[in-house]
């Protein structure tokens, strides 16, 4: 790596260091409410967030077709931001390398769809130098995933059922958001809390008090006049 990247990669981990050390949460935009035929420029609107949440649907685990790993590579050429992959496809460990070779900093896979395989498949995006993250749906327990935390840098709670973007926040979602941080706490464990869907202006603030690191917002940003101000706004809310 030319040492400038490697400048740049410390002072942005520095930077994301401190900012866990101020309590406050980080703001993942979802690209799926962006405008495709514009993606640089809608890439540019939210150069302030923390990092860009991607979500890859493959129309058999979720009712919708998003995009593959040539999609995410390009994307990597236009930002430095870390890139989130949230993989909304069944048996993922079929694509596991491609998105990792693609550019992916994070990648999330569904409890619901690795079953068995999930701490298997953790260890393998672990073991080629990615962030990994278990995910699970609004109607499975936080219970179905405690074992697989320790392997976990974050743990992705559904606020939504997947599959599209605009949907509404399901309140019961908040209580599960207390549950996976006692949890975490109480275990001394390492694992961010993330909350993807339906997160806008009421429910941002409940899920920060609630205790979650890392909150995807898709309508709420890319919907606004002004994104960035959403996320100064989001970025204003301290942690529990
Ligand atoms: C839903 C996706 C979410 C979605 C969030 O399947 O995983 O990331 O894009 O979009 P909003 O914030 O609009 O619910
Ligand atoms: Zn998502």
């Amino acid at each position: 790596m030319p040492i400038s990247t490697k400048k740049r990669v410390l002072r942005s981990t520095m930077r994301n260091e401190g900012s866990m050390k101020n309590n406050r949460v980080w703001v993942a935009p979802s690209i799926l409410t962006a405008d495709f035929s514009e993606i640089g420029r809608e890439i540019k609107k939210i150069n302030t967030a923390d990092m860009i949440h991607i979500d890859v649907m493959d129309g058999m685990f979720v009712p919708n077709i998003t995009f593959g790993p040539k999609f995410v590579a390009d994307l990597k050429k236009c930002t430095r931001k870390p890139l989130d992959v949230h993989l909304m496809i069944g048996r993922p460990q079929r694509y596991i390398d491609a998105f990792i070779k693609a550019g992916a900093d994070y990648l999330t896979v569904h409890y619901e769809a690795c079953g068995s395989d999930l701490n298997t498949v953790l260890k393998d995006i672990k073991a080629a130098g990615v962030k990994c993250g278990a995910v699970i749906n609004p109607l499975t327990p936080c219970e179905a995933v405690f074992d697989s935390l320790a392997h976990c840098n974050i743990v992705l709670l559904m606020s939504v059922n997947p599959g599209f973007g605009g949907q509404s926040f399901i309140d019961s979602v908040l209580g599960k958001i207390n549950i996976m941080r006692e949890f975490i706490d109480a275990n001394k464990l390492k694992t961010l809390v993330e909350v993807d869907g339906g997160v806008n202006e009421k429910y941002a603030p409940l899920c920060a008090k609630m205790g979650a690191d890392i909150l995807v917002a898709g309508n709420y940003v890319f919907g606004a006049e002004n994104p960035k101000s959403v996320i100064t706004e989001l970025k204003k809310l301290r942690k529990k």
